[in-house]
C-alpha cells in the first residue's frame, strides 16, 4: 500500500533535510549533478533576463549555478527548512542574494503569481509528489505564455522490487517513479504541448554505485565509532541500494530529461 501523501512529504522534506542524505548524495540530491543541471539550462536557452522558477529546490545548487552559468534570476522553493536556510547562507555568500531568492512552501500549492515565470526546472523530484496533477497545473500557472518547463527525473518500466515500494524507496524517488509517457501525460493534461524527452540512464548508474561505495564507508566509519548519523537503517538502506542497482541495470529504472512549453 502505498503511504499517505502527508507522509510522503514530511518524510522526503525531514530525510533531504538530514545528514544522512548530505553524506550520501554530497551537494546536488539529483543524478548527473550540476552537469546535468547545466543540460537543462541549454536546453532551456536560459539566459540573463530570465526569471526560472527551481521547484523542489535542495540545498540550492542549480538555482545558485544556473544564475552563475546562465545569467538568469531564480527563485528555488523546497518545503525542507533546513535546505532552505542553507540556500540562503549559500546565496549570500556567493553574493547572489539580489538575483536568487529561496523560499520555504510545498510547489503543489506555491504562493507565487500567475503569468510570472520564463521557466520552470524541476530536478529529481516531480516522481516524489503525491498529487502530480497539482504539480504540473501549478508549473503551468507561475510560466508567463511561451514559457519553458525542464524535468529531470526517475522512470520506471514495469514492476520493481518490494525493496522498491516502501516509504524510503518512495523519498529516494523510485516507489512512484512512472514511464515516460506518464509524466509526459501529465504535462499534456496541465496543458504543455511539444514534449522532447532526452535518456541520462548513464548518470543514475554512476549514482547509484556512488551511493553505494559511500553506504559502505558511512557504516565503516560509525561502526568504529568516528562518525555519528543519529536514525541511520543502514540495512535497510543498502537493501533498497542494491536493488535499485540490479534495477538499473536490468533497465526497469532510467532517468531522463523532459522539456515542455506552454
Ligand atoms: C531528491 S531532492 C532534489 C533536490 C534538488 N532539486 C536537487 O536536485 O538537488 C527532492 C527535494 O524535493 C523536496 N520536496 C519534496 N516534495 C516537495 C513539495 N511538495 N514541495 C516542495 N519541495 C518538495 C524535498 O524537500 C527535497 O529537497
Amino acid at each position: 500500500m502505498s503511504p499517505s501523501p502527508d507522509k510522503v512529504k514530511s518524510c522526503c522534506a525531514a530525510v533531504y533535510d538530514s545528514e544522512l542524505a548530505r553524506a550520501l548524495l554530497g551537494d546536488s540530491f539529483h543524478p548527473g549533478g550540476l552537469t546535468l543541471t547545466r543540460r537543462l539550462g541549454e536546453l532551456l536557452q536560459l539566459h540573463p533576463g530570465m526569471l526560472v522558477l527551481d521547484a523542489a529546490s535542495g540545498k540550492g545548487d542549480s538555482a545558485l549555478f544556473l544564475a552563475q552559468q546562465f545569467g538568469c534570476d531564480v527563485v528555488g522553493v523546497d518545503l525542507g527548512p533546513i535546505n532552505i536556510a542553507e540556500a540562503v547562507r549559500k546565496a549570500e555568500n556567493a553574493g547572489l542574494t539580489g538575483r536568487v531568492r529561496f523560499l520555504q512552501g510545498d510547489v503543489e500549492a506555491v504562493a507565487l503569481p500567475s503569468d510570472s515565470f520564463d521557466c520552470v526546472i524541476c530536478e529529481c523530484a516531480f516522481c516524489t509528489f503525491p498529487d502530480k496533477t497539482a504539480a504540473a497545473g501549478e508549473f503551468a500557472r507561475v510560466l508567463r505564455r511561451g514559457g519553458r518547463i525542464g524535468i529531470s527525473d526517475l522512470t520506471r518500466n514495469g514492476p520493481l522490487l518490494s525493496e522498491l515500494e516502501g516509504l524510503l524507496a518512495w523519498i529516494a524517488c523510485i516507489a512512484d517513479a512512472l514511464p515516460a509517457r506518464e509524466y509526459t501525460a501529465f504535462l499534456e493534461a496541465a496543458s504543455f504541448r511539444g514534449v522532447q524527452i532526452e535518456n541520462h540512464d548513464d548518470v543514475l548508474l554512476a549514482m547509484a554505485r556512488d551511493v553505494q561505495a559511500r553506504l559502505m564507508g558511512l557504516e565503516l566509519m560509525t561502526g568504529l565509532k568516528k562518525m555519528d548519523i543519529p536514525g541511520a537503517d543502514f540495512a535497510q538502506a543498502r537493501s533498497l541500494a542494491r536493488a535499485a542497482l540490479q534495477a538499473i541495470q536490468q533497465g526497469s529504472l532510467g532517468y531522463i530529461i523532459i522539456t515542455a512549453e506552454i
